[in-house]
């Protein structure tokens, strides 16, 4: 089968070779790969792995291949998987790593998912975020636009900070309520910071945490080392942390839930280069370059899947999701946005809805371990609904 394979000697370390078919351990199905993603992690660093490693963690697809022990989705259900080995034609994967894609959302974007999706979700969950505030740096990155989007359904204050003020395009509309290039502007404390960033930002951001507030360090983008100033890792009162982040076991459950946020109209996939393997290296480059907003996905050359975008190659957009049907809405925290010849609503969700209604939708995206913190906070802390 064809597949993404590490090469020490090819630009950006990846070509299109060959690999054996996966073997299944019982406990994994085999994916019929449609459609992966790219991540800068795995671009960056893909000449660490070892020559001929299949590469890559994000893909959607079809099963070819159940579970022998009996787990996990059926023959032909369309799934989306992540786990070591993804970018390729098939892809062995445990069972508590997929989840199955409601009909409603493309395979394109179900890829696009797995990790900045989960790590997105997972260190939001990380404390109570109704009516605090988050920062989240790298914001018009892959994580950070799913951190935007989710932050401001679980009923955060979102502040993204981005490098440039170009970068800043459309992330008001995924529901940051400020903006900001760097920490210009940052003027009070903040209670969580997403950091995807490090370098010397990652040492100001520190100074601006409320005390008993907490940084997630997801990435490191920037490259660059941070140094502290003495003592500013001290303080007395409510402990302030910092906290590697990497638990991306068993994310069944999770990829679960963001596909129904998604298929619902709650959080857009933010695909913003789509295109075909053939276009890798171009792909890889651009990521690390910073001219990609959001996520790339492509997919396999040489099939046409019923289920394929029917958009461009390369292009920009994002598709339409469909708006939400339900009604739960909450007042004031909602953004809505046109794209193309459909209307779509990211953020919370707009209006008309009563206060159980807005707290069960947000309870659904961090249900547990969130949910409990957070249905305590709500009636103290509720903002709009
Ligand atoms: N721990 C984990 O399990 C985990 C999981 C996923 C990702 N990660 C890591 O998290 C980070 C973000 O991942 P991603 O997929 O979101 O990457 P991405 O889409 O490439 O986004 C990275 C963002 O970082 C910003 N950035 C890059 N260099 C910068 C610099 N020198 N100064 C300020 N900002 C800079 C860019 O900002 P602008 O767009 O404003 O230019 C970009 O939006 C990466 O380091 C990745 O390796 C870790």
């Amino acid at each position: 089968m064809r597949a993404l394979i590490v090469d020490p000697d090819a630009p950006g370390s990846l070509r299109l070779g060959t690999n054996a078919e996966p073997q299944a351990a019982p406990h994994q199905l085999v994916v019929d790969v449609r459609h992966i993603s790219l991540n800068r992690g795995e671009v960056a660093f893909a000449g660490r792995l070892p020559a001929g490693t299949v590469h890559g963690y994000d893909a959607a697809g079809v099963v070819v291949r159940a579970a022998t022990d009996g787990t996990g989705p059926a023959v032909g259900a369309r799934v989306t998987a992540f786990g070591a080995g993804a970018w390729a034609q098939r892809m062995a994967v445990d069972t508590t790593a997929v989840a199955e894609v409601p009909a409603q959302v493309d395979l394109a974007d179900a890829a696009a998912l797995p990790m900045a999706g989960i790590t997105a979700l997972r260190t939001l969950r990380s404390r109570s975020i109704l009516g605090r505030r988050v920062l989240i740096t790298g914001a018009a990155g892959g994580v950070g636009r799913y951190a935007i989007q989710l932050a401001a359904l679980g009923g955060a204050h979102v502040i993204a900070s981005v490098g440039s003020s170009s970068r800043a395009d459309g992330l008001a509309e995924l529901g940051a309520h400020q903006v900001v290039v760097g920490l210009e502007g940052v003027d009070r404390p903040v209670d969580l910071i997403l950091d995807n960033v490090g370098g010397q930002q990652l040492a100001a951001a520190w100074e601006l945490l409320a005390p008993g507030g907490g940084v997630q360090n997801i990435g490191w983008a920037s490259d660059e080392p941070a140094v502290f100033a003495p003592y500013s890792l001290v303080s007395v009162g409510p402990p302030k942390t910092m906290t590697t982040f990497g638990g991306v076991h068993e994310v069944g459950p999770d990829l679960a839930t963001l596909l129904e946020f998604v298929a619902a109209g709650r959080l857009s996939p933010e695909v913003d280069w789509r295109g075909s393997w053939d276009r890798v290296t171009e792909a890889s480059q651009a990521l690390l370059d910073r001219r990609i907003a959001g996520k790339v996905a492509w997919m396999w050359s040489g099939r046409r899947p019923t289920d394929a975008p029917s958009r461009r190659a390369g292009g920009r957009a994002s598709p339409p999701v469909p708006r939400s049907p339900g009604p739960s809405r909450c007042r004031d925290h909602g953004r809505e946005r046109v794209v193309g010849d459909g209307r779509f609503v990211v953020g919370a969700v707009r209006a008309q809805g009563t206060a159980s209604d807005c707290r069960s939708s947000r309870n659904q995206l961090l249900s547990p371990p969130l949910s409990a913190p957070l249905v305590a906070d709500a009636g103290r802390r509720a903002r709009g609904c």
